[in-house]
């Protein structure tokens, strides 16, 4: 008995998958859209630029994943924010706090530092930026990208 209410619990925790998305706009169409062909398992824990998502949103279109434009739009939009992987050297301000979850004025100084001394090469690069919190910026590397 004790071990038939385990696996009901174990089975249950199927359906909770999605909520290990983060919420925010877009995400009940995600659900809708990109869980059926193989869970969204598969998008959990992943990080890419809008691009990179712009591109696998096309190939799951191809491969028959159904949604409208509009749809399809949120999805991106949705990946890009709350899976996304922001190109520090080419992104604006905004972009850069939302993705990389940043302050406004930590964003707005990579900019600035960024326009004086050109592109970073790598996370030691972005440590020279002042005003803007290393350790913040050590747990949020995997949303960093330099090109
Ligand atoms: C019609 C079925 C179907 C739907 C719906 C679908 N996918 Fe896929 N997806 C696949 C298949 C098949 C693969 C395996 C392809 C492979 O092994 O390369 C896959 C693989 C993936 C992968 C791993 C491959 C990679 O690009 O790294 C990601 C990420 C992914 N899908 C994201 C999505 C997203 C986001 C959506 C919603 C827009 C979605 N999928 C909807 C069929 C689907």
């Amino acid at each position: 008995m004790r071990y038939a209410i385990a696996f009901i619990a174990a089975l249950s925790c199927f359906p909770a998958q999605s909520q290990d998305l983060p919420d925010g706009p877009g995400k009940a169409v995600v659900e809708k859209i990109c869980a059926d062909c193989h869970g969204l398992a598969t998008i959990v824990g992943l990080r890419r630029t809008k691009s990179g998502w712009e591109s696998t949103v096309d190939d799951m279109a191809a491969r028959g994943a159904k949604g409208s434009d509009e749809e399809f739009d949120a999805v991106v939009a949705y990946l890009a924010r709350y899976l996304g992987k922001v190109n520090v050297n080419k992104a604006g301000a905004k972009e850069i706090q939302d993705v990389a979850d940043l302050t406004a004025p930590e964003a707005e100084s990579i900019v600035r530092y960024r326009t004086q001394n050109g592109d970073f090469k790598d996370l030691a690069d972005l440590h020279k930026v002042p005003d803007v919190d290393a350790k913040r910026l050590d747990e949020r590397k995997d949303r960093i990208a330099f090109k």
